[in-house]
């Protein structure tokens, strides 16, 4: 059994943990799946005489995180083979823990011929990562946070024909595993992220929830903004400051500042790492990695686009803040879904 998950990108960011054990966050979240056919883990599974787990073809011990979502669903017997598969560099700050937890999560019910609807599934993913919670949808997914095991999970509010319209640019910036990891970084953090958490979070996600139904681009954009420098402020100045954006990160959230000079057309947003998402419409994404390229420089050359770019090398004349890869992608209509 093989199957494939795609990784997620929180527009109002899931960030404090009510109670660490089973991952219940401090506030709900909303995010935008991101098309699987450019990022996912693929994950198979078969039954085998002991639990042994492979990460992009290196052996590793099971977490305790794992073993949880393992347990969830097959509290018997835990004895399966499991190979997973990035098709991304793992701890970039790409949420491979979203796709990689969602993904297991997945196989296992898939195997053991679970009857779960993905609400179910999505509270078990939980257990294994936050944010994998709302890979277990496509499109537009909230995760309501809740205050027990049942009542924390993810529904999807919205798929398809506005969010068609929608495309991500994802900048690798740095692909080298980060220093403290998202889930550390909650562990510590403080009163700051709880008054986020308590009064700015849930009005955000409010106002966010209105804006998609109402296809207001410039609305959605300028609380996605506000709710990623939200986060990055308070992981700056809490008690344990982390700095995940660098140089070049603030350097992509100055051009989108700039792009946006006459009319809001993108939004930046950055999880726990230096790496940027940038949402715009269709209509704009052209203009925008020209703009973009211009300024940052690709140093692999990696630069996956759905319409060809013209006179690259011409762009990249002048550019130098140097990033790794630049991908265009869509929102993901699917959740997880079986390969074979
Ligand atoms: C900044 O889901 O990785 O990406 O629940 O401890 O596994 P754990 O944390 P994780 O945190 C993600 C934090 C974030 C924001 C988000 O995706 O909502």
């Amino acid at each position: 059994m093989q199957v494939r998950a795609p990784t997620n990108i929180a527009l109002i960011k899931y960030w404090g943990k009510a109670d660490p054990e089973s991952n219940l966050p401090l506030n709900s979240s909303l995010s935008l799946t991101v098309d699987i056919n450019a990022f996912y883990t693929e994950t198979t599974i078969e039954h085998s005489s002991s639990l042994e787990m492979t990460l992009n073809e290196a052996s590793i011990t099971p977490t305790s995180r794992m073993l949880k979502v393992i347990s969830a669903l097959s509290p018997e017997n835990s004895n399966f083979k499991i190979q997973s598969r990035n098709n991304f560099p793992t701890a970039a700050g790409l949420a491979s823990s979203a796709s990689g937890l969602a993904a297991l999560t997945f196989a296992v019910a898939n195997l053991v011929s679970l009857e779960a609807s993905p609400e179910e599934l999505s509270k078990v993913a939980r257990l294994g990562s936050g944010s994998a919670s709302r890979s277990m949808f496509g499109g537009l997914v909230e995760w309501v946070k809740g205050d027990s095991h049942e009542s924390s999970y993810s529904v999807q509010l919205m798929n398809g024909g506005f969010l068609d319209e929608l495309r991500l640019l994802m900048i690798v910036v740095n692909s080298q595993e980060k220093e403290v990891g998202s889930t550390q970084a909650m562990n510590m953090q403080s009163e700051l992220a709880r008054e986020r958490a308590e009064y700015r979070a849930p009005e955000r996600l409010q106002r966010i929830k209105k804006a998609f139904e109402e296809h207001n681009f410039e609305e959605i954009a300028n609380i996605t903004m506000e709710d990623s420098d939200d986060l990055h402020y308070i992981a700056e100045n809490s008690e344990f400051s982390v700095h995940y954006m660098n140089d070049t990160s603030r350097k992509i959230r100055d051009l989108v500042k700039e792009f946006n000079r006459e009319e809001v057309l993108a939004a930046y947003t950055f999880d726990a790492g230096p790496n940027a998402y940038i949402l715009t419409r269709k209509t704009h994404i052209n203009t925008l990695v020209r703009y973009l390229l211009s300024v940052l420089k690709v140093k692999s050359g990696e630069v996956f686009t759905e319409e060809p770019l013209h006179n690259l090398e011409e762009l990249q004349s002048t550019a130098k803040y140097e990033i790794e890869a630049l991908f265009e992608v869509k929102v993901s209509s699917t959740g997880p879904v079986k390969t074979n």
